[in-house]
């Protein structure tokens, strides 16, 4: 199949770039390098030794899709391209809601316009809240409880509307868990701008010596060990998951819902002791309050994916930390060195 990549330069996006390659596809992508970087681009082609047709600019913009569509043969779009960040969603919800919701309005309808009508959409496992229990499946309750998740949220819902609207349009919504680690060469990987929101960038930045200590947002939780407790999932398994999707669900028209996770609960101090084990550098960490916001527990039932996908995360925690260490550490300041 020939794929629109939005935001296909991102972390997510470029390893699901490597991961489509290798399945034998081919991929176009649009990137406003808002929150990624053009090497990782050039990164891909050169581990996939391929070139990548690329569109630089806002996915938000209609004539840029009208020509990329009028250029290409498109037989899907994977949309990645949003802005993630929960604290600065609730600083700025216009700004979410017009990167998330109205640049995914202008995608669709620009899709339906072109005839192409396969859509696979980020979204998050933020769209349960606070789950009543885990592991959590796709039937659970929805609720978000910031713009972030609320952006998340109301495009699974506009997808789910243009599914019945449209028998035609195949609307694929992939909730991700906690997606980790980097690709195996250590050439491209997750690479924030300022501090790092997300443990375990913060933990790299930690072990290669860029901060001095982790702060643990919280260490009274109803846990095991009284950290927070997330399903960490490889991003080249994560990656998989969508080509796989894809593959087996491109032609068949409706609303299809899957998580993609482990199934597996990791604590944050289990992912310390794994990172000082594997990095074999220490990582000092002090117990703080908790974070505003945080649940205790979330993590995937991923029984969903694997029945109707035949897709299972296959890669360990131990991959997932050797994978971000390696690429932490032969780029310690990112894309940015390039
Ligand atoms: N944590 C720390 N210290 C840090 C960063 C995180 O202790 O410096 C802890 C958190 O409290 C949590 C765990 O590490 O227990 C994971 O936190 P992340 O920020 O890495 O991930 P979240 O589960 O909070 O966030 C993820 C996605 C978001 C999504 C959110 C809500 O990254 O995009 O889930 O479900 F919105």
């Amino acid at each position: 199949m020939h794929i629109l990549v939005t935001g296909g330069a991102g972390y997510i996006g470029s390893h699901t770039c490597i991961a489509l390659i290798e399945a034998g596809h081919t991929v176009v992508v649009v990137d406003d390098f808002s929150n990624s970087h053009p090497e990782a681009l050039k990164r891909v082609e050169t581990i996939c030794e391929t070139s990548v047709p690329l569109y630089q600019g806002d996915v938000g913009s209609r004539a840029l899709l009208e020509q990329i569509f009028s250029e290409h043969n498109i037989d899907g779009v994977i949309h990645f391209a949003g802005s993630k960040a929960v604290g600065e969603s609730v600083e700025k919800p216009m700004l979410y809601y017009r990167n998330n919701v109205t640049a995914s309005q202008v995608l669709i309808e620009t899709m339906q316009h072109a005839g192409v009508h396969t859509l696979v959409f980020s979204s998050s496992a933020t769209v349960y809240g606070d789950p009543h229990s885990v592991p959590i499946a796709e039937d659970f309750p929805v609720g978000a409880t910031n713009p972030y998740g609320r952006s998340k949220l109301v495009v699974e819902q506009i997808m789910q509307d243009q599914a019945v609207a449209n028998s035609a349009f195949n609307a694929i919504i992939l909730r991700y868990f906690n997606p980790v680690g980097a690709h195996a060469s250590g050439k491209i990987g997750e690479d924030p701008n300022g501090i790092p929101n997300n443990l375990m960038p913060f933990i790299a930045q930690v072990a290669v010596g860029k901060r001095s200590e982790l702060s643990i947002f919280g260490g009274d939780y109803p846990t095991k060990d009284g950290t927070g407790v997330r399903d960490y999932i490889h991003v080249c398994d994560l990656a998989e998951g969508h080509a796989k999707a894809l593959e087996t669900l491109h032609g068949k028209p409706g609303a299809h819902i899957f998580n993609l996770g482990t199934g597996a609960g990791v604590s944050v101090l289990d992912m310390v002791k794994a990172y000082a084990r594997v990095s074999q550098r220490p990582i000092p960490y002090q117990i703080v309050a908790r974070r505003p916001g945080d649940v205790a527990q979330c993590y995937a039932s991923p029984d969903h994916a694997k029945t109707v996908l035949g897709w299972q995360a296959v890669r360990s925690l131990d991959d997932m930390v050797a994978s971000s260490w390696r690429w932490q550490s032969s780029n310690p300041h990112g894309y940015r060195e390039a």
